[in-house]
């Protein structure tokens, strides 16, 4: 994801007008007696830093290494990583993943799929990124029913009532990235309801083996209310295969999404990462170990909680060879397909 180099660059243009500005006033001094030198040197020399500037930003952006981040998107090279939450989010509440998708299971049973509201839920803060402020505006106004249920949550007034397990009560579950990719995906698809995921731009270390209409279903980007409705109205109607697509998520959620595998994921990648260094690190004489602590509350019983109680008894699983880039092309093309599908069957308007 391109976060961290875009922050580099914002970074760089705020501090270049400094270095443009005093360089020429200095310098101008100098040739007080000719007035045409100090303002041809000065736009020669103005010139001259911008370039410099903008040819470092350049080269930071051109030859920082790929980063491990938790999502990526087309036009970065990060290298996906499982994010912090699978060990817990002590600030928001939200309870390490080994017991989260455990209580999630649990919510599940509270509330059959055919007793939820008809509706499609979301709640968060709508004012982080384009898409949820656009999302906002599906709620009903009195002259427009879109089918969805949108709850601004203010992040600043605390988390007492983000307990997950509990918001599994609506048949369909809204997805839609922030400023970027969100955490809450995994939570959204083990809910047992069909997820509607908008348009996505990010993808994290799972995304890959998610399908439209297989494991949740597709909604415009650019026709977000329409989209929504209309996936309401086919669920509400084929509600046998919008319960399957629902399961189907949470499933995948369920099995392929299971701590093992996550430290799985972490050690493959790790190890083909270790094989391309050109040095051997190591650890010097004088480095300090900055933590092994446990804090205190809420994180500490968290730390407790996700701690690994021993070695694995199995080894890990068997990675999937590589995709050429024919295989790759085949699969990017099957999800393009099948949410054309769903485009066509919107466009028809017959549920
Ligand atoms: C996608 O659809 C096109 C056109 O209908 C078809 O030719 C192609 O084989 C499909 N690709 C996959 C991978 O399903």
């Amino acid at each position: 994801m391109g976060e961290i180099a875009s922050d580099g660059v914002d970074a760089g243009s705020s501090s270049s007008p400094t270095v443009v500005s005093k360089k020429p006033a200095y310098i101008s001094g100098i040739f007080v007696k000719n007035p045409g030198v100090p303002i041809f040197l000065s736009v020669f020399l103005v010139t001259l830093f911008v370039t410099a500037a903008i040819f470092t930003r350049w080269v930071d952006v051109v030859i920082i290494p790929p980063l491990f981040h938790y999502c990526g998107d087309d036009g970065t090279y990060d290298i996906v990583f499982p994010d912090w939450s699978f060990w817990g989010w002590p600030e928001v509440n939200i309870k390490p993943w080994v017991q989260l998708s455990k209580d999630l299971e649990q919510g599940n049973l509270k509330k059959k799929w055919t007793e939820r509201e008809p509706f499609a839920y979301w709640k968060g803060n709508t004012h982080t990124g384009k898409a949820r402020k656009d999302l906002a505006r599906c709620n009903p106004d009195g002259q427009h029913e879109w089918n969805a249920r949108i709850n601004h949550l203010d992040w600043r007034k605390g988390f007492k009532d983000t307990d997950l397990a509990s918001q599994c009560t609506h048949r369909y579950k809204i997805y839609v990235e922030g400023n970027s990719w969100s955490v809450s995906e995994k939570y959204i698809l083990a809910c047992d309801s069909m997820s509607l995921v908008i348009t996505p731009h990010y993808y994290d270390f799972f995304s890959r083996g998610l399908y439209p209409t297989v494991h949740y279903w597709p909604i415009n980007e650019r026709n977000k209310c329409h989209s929504i409705k209309y996936a309401v109205d086919w669920g509400n109607k084929n509600t046998e295969k919008a319960q399957e697509i629902g399961r189907a998520g949470s499933e995948f959620i369920k099995n392929e999404l299971q701590m093992k595998y996550v430290y799985d994921y972490m050690l493959h990648l790790l190890t083909e990462y270790s094989k391309l260094f050109k040095y051997r690190p190591f650890i010097t004489k004088n480095a300090v170990e900055v933590c092994s602590c446990l804090d205190k509350g809420m994180v500490k019983e968290f730390k407790e909680m996700s701690k690994v109680k021993g070695p694995s008894e199995a080894s890990p699983c068997t990675m999937h060879p590589p995709y050429d880039a024919a295989e790759l092309q085949s699969l990017l093309e099957r999800k393009l397909n099948l949410t054309r599908q769903v485009e066509t069957w919107e466009a028809s308007g017959r549920v």
